[in-house]
């Protein structure tokens, strides 16, 4: 078993909000993450997969399908995007590290299970100071 990680960069804006709260609400729990006009992070995005060492090709994953897949599914989707109103997958959804790191992995995990590897964390770094950890 050998794992591999995949970094991948985004930007985008969002605005954490609760629809059930009142604005004022909203800005006491949220804080300036819930300004009306939203902001923005410089996402970084690590992908890690694992699996059996393949002997004729010496790797895990072909990392060429692996980028495709998460460039297609995710970062297009995501890039120079609004969380909040333009990500199908982010619907409905909080746009907290938390929420997308989770639901980043439930899109990419059926497609990377396609390339002969499993999905083993999503890691997702919003700021310097923070990020988050998901394993499923
Ligand atoms: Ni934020």
């Amino acid at each position: 078993m050998i794992h591999l990680t995949r970094r991948e960069r985004f930007n985008a804006a969002h605005r954490l909000y609760n629809p059930k709260w009142t604005d004022e609400k909203n800005k006491e729990v949220f804080g300036n993450c819930s300004n009306p006009n939203w902001h923005g992070h410089n996402y970084v995005l690590y992908i890690t997969v694992k699996g059996e060492l393949r002997d004729d090709e010496g790797w895990v994953i072909d990392l060429k399908q692996l980028s495709k897949v998460v460039d297609e599914h995710v970062i297009q989707k995501l890039d120079h995007k609004n969380i909040n109103v333009e990500v199908d997958f982010m619907k409905d959804k909080r746009a907290s590290t938390e929420v997308l790191a989770i639901e980043i992995w439930n899109v990419l995990v059926d497609e990377i299970k396609q390339l002969g590897a499993d999905l083993h964390c999503i890691k997702l770094t919003e700021t310097e100071n923070n990020f988050v950890e998901y394993y499923g």
